[in-house]
């Protein structure tokens, strides 16, 4: 059995249907969720659905029952996730699961992201647990900036503290594809996968939003501190302000980037580039 936590968000929906697309019989996978009632699709197709909460023991325990490889994807909740993903990486051991397959980000162990800090933690529980691993460090989400299309195209502007810096990115189903693939059996066990795209800069990715939309769009370049301070004025949360104020920074030092080909290697395919996103969706 094949469980994966996380299942109704953007990144569990596309593992589940990657996994369905590979041939695994729905009846070989658990989508473990927070709320059956976002679970109905999955329900409908054979899958069977499984409530849990990151925050408590006894429904992981529960939720893990005879599962043999498990996708524990990372939680959103900024400060919680250390103490989360250890009550799920301990019920899996409680549950003697046979692999744990985790979303990682991308150099956890160099980067200096904010964000960074509680996947290494987490990555770091994994290993230590005993239980076969495979860590999946995600590089960034190329939707991270498509999701802001009408806005960007609205303003024709992105803003943002990157610089010139590149950030390797691929789409979510990529990714999805890479952790199907390592819930298949087709990972190394104990092993740490870089998972990076085609690299873009963010005046790149402001010139091929141009090219595809026939809309002209640049970017404006802000220090950190500025940057931030808007998106406080946008009305976003200050940790999240801050935390993408951060992850431009590390943008500028490199922590997005990689040349590293385990993403393609992986899927057996290259990944998804901005180009190929936006000609979807525009
Ligand atoms: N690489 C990147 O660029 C990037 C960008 C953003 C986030 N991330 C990371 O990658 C993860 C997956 O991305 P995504 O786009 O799929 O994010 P998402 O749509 O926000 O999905 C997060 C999933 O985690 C579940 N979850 C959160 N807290 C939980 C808890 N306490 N107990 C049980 N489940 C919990 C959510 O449940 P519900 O469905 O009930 O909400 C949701 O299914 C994110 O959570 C974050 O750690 C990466």
């Amino acid at each position: 059995m094949i469980a994966v936590t996380g299942a109704t968000g953007h990144l569990g929906q596309h593992v589940i249907k990657e996994l369905l697309k590979q041939g695994t019989n729905p009846k070989e996978i658990i989508a473990i969720v927070r709320d059956k009632n976002k679970a109905q699709e999955f329900a409908s197709k054979g899958i069977e659905v499984r409530e849990a909460n990151y925050t408590s023991a006894d429904s992981l325990d529960k939720a893990l029952k005879n599962v043999d490889k498990l996708l524990l994807i990372s939680g959103n909740e900024l400060g919680q996730r250390l103490t989360q993903h250890t009550n799920v990486i301990n019920a899996a051991k409680r549950a003697n699961v046979k692999l744990v397959a985790y979303t990682s980000i991308l150099k956890a162990d160099t980067s200096k992201m904010i964000l960074a800090a509680e996947h290494l933690g987490t990555e770091k529980v994994l290993q230590a647990s005993g239980i076969p691993y495979v860590i999946l460090r995600n590089g960034w989400y190329i939707e991270n900036y498509t999701d802001q299309l009408q806005n960007i195209l609205a303003h024709g502007v992105i803003a943002g503290s990157a610089q010139n810096g590149k950030v390797s990115g691929a789409a979510r189903a990529d990714y999805a594809a890479a952790a199907a693939a390592a819930l298949l059996g087709k990972a190394k066990t104990n092993s740490i996968y870089e998972l990076a795209g085609s690299p873009f800069t963010m005046a790149e990715l402001a010139a091929t939003i141009t090219k595809a939309s026939g809309k002209k769009v640049e970017y404006k370049d802000m220090p950190a501190p500025d940057y931030q301070k808007m998106l406080l004025g946008f009305g976003l949360p200050a940790p999240v302000a801050e935390m993408l104020a951060d992850s431009d920074v590390g943008i500028v030092r490199g922590d997005l980037y990689s040349d590293r080909d385990d993403l393609k290697n992986l899927i057996g395919r290259p990944a998804s580039t901005v180009d190929s996103v936006l000609k979807t969706l525009l």
